[in-house]
């Protein structure tokens, strides 16, 4: 479906009821990744996933678009479907987002899912990278920015073409001024190592064991700072970790939702 806030019109999928949780993809793909999730899990709770602004199928606006921004879209889209408070899944840039919706709304939150992220800002070096390969997407698309990443997204030993694909996929819809504002908004986004501590809902952080982009160790320093905080390995997967091993980050998923007092009444039949 297609929701029109104040500001800018998200598409998104809703669907199930019970306890809302919300899926936020990463960089630079759309809601697509989650499928796997959707299914396994709408016939126990509303799942919600949004395309974030810029990405996928979603409108798109000019300019930086900060975590803040990121954040706040999702604040609107809550308040539009009504949804009270969430447990909120983010992958990467997705975690990025789900870290600053958690310090500007955490009134907001029942729960948190932080997947192959990190919470530290980008050094001057990786900053300045984004910046210019912004730069090259204003010159050559978005394709630059795809052909980078694609190969990226799962553990280096996966042969999976069909896999490969559908990455591809995912990431193909995504408009140059959408991928430009989230390589901007990235560059800028702070630090937020000092707020973990403040995140006071039941945390679930997963990682890839052979994540590249975001090595394992940046989920296991989140895991120590974070108060309720879980931490999960999976093995054979890089870092698209609830695509490319979906029963195991599922099984995971449910026992937390579970063992945390999130799960809807329905889903402990
Ligand atoms: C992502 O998957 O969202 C990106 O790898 C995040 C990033 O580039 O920092």
């Amino acid at each position: 479906m297609s929701t029109t806030l104040a500001t800018i019109n998200l598409r998104n999928t809703d669907v199930g009821e019970g306890l809302p949780l919300v899926f936020v993809h990463g960089f630079p793909l759309s809601r697509g990744v989650w499928k796997k999730q959707i299914d396994a899990l709408q016939p126990s709770y509303r799942v919600i996933a949004p395309d974030l602004r810029g990405l996928g199928e979603s409108e798109t606006l000019p300019g930086p678009t900060t975590m803040e921004h990121y954040a706040a879209d999702l604040h609107a889209l809550f308040q539009k479907l009504t949804t009270g408070p969430v447990v909120l899944i983010g992958h990467s840039m997705g975690g990025y987002v789900a870290l600053a919706f958690a310090r500007q709304f955490p009134e907001m939150l029942s729960g948190l899912v932080l997947v192959g992220t990190k919470a530290g800002a980008d050094s001057a070096h990786a900053a300045a990278g984004r910046r210019a390969t912004a730069d090259k997407v204003k010159i050559e698309g978005v394709r630059v920015v795809i052909d980078a990443m694609a190969p990226k997204m799962l553990a280096a030993d996966n042969q999976d073409a069909r896999l490969a694909e559908l990455v591809l996929g995912f990431m193909s819809p995504s408009k140059p001024e959408g991928v430009i504002g989230a390589l901007l908004g990235m560059a800028e986004r702070p630090d937020a190592t000092e707020s973990l501590v403040d995140i006071t809902v039941p945390t679930l952080v997963i990682t890839g064991a052979e994540d590249i982009l975001i090595p394992p160790a940046e989920s296991e320093k989140l895991a120590k700072a974070i108060p309720l905080a879980q931490l999960s390995v999976i093995p054979h997967a890089g870092h698209l970790v609830s695509f490319e091993q979906p029963d195991a980050f599922n099984f995971v998923m449910k026992n937390w939702l579970i063992k945390s007092d999130l799960a809807s009444p329905v889903e402990i039949n």
